[in-house]
């Protein structure tokens, strides 16, 4: 009896443990695709403001890097990752299917633009348009800390 207990202690601890890394690795995951679409949108934004050459590879393979996060992101939010050091807001998870909507937006439209942009003129007139969703998100579901 004894022992079934302590196993039951210790099946339970684990299972809090796993739950607990689980939530900490969703948290720094998003986190880390996130700052990674920051780092490479930046030079993307100086090309847009003429202050960087346009580079086609280069906003070619920005908008790969959106889609590809877009669609690891909405699973990168579970119930138990609110708390913690993040700056995301309380609100995405009352508004759970709006806010993955977004995601799957700015997916689409990363695809789209890829497609539609092949010289500078062309970047202009479609990149910004992804970047919208950024903005849309933001403004709604980030706080800042
Ligand atoms: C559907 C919502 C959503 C979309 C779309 C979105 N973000 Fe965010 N972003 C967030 C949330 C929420 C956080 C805060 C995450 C946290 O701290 O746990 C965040 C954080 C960030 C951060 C800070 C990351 C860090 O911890 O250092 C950067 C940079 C960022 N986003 C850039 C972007 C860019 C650029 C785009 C568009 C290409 C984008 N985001 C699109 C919701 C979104």
């Amino acid at each position: 009896m004894k022992t079934l207990q302590i196993l039951a202690l210790v099946g339970l601890t684990a299972g809090v443990s796993v739950g607990a890394a689980f939530a900490a690795d969703a948290l720094g995951e998003r986190q880390t695709i996130l700052k990674g679409f920051g780092d490479e949108t930046r030079p993307v934004v100086a090309m847009m403001k003429g202050e960087a050459p346009f580079d086609l590879a280069k906003v070619k393979a920005t908008l790969a890097t959106y889609a590809e996060g877009a669609a690891k992101l909405p699973g990168l939010f579970p119930d138990n990752s609110r708390t913690g050091k993040t700056e995301a807001s309380p609100k995405i998870w009352d508004e759970k299917t709006k806010f993955d909507g977004i995601f799957a937006k700015l997916k689409t439209d990363s695809e789209t633009a890829s497609a539609a942009i092949t010289d500078q003129a062309s970047f202009k007139a479609n990149f910004p348009k992804v970047l919208g969703n950024c903005k849309a998100c933001h403004d709604d579901y980030r706080v800042k800390k």
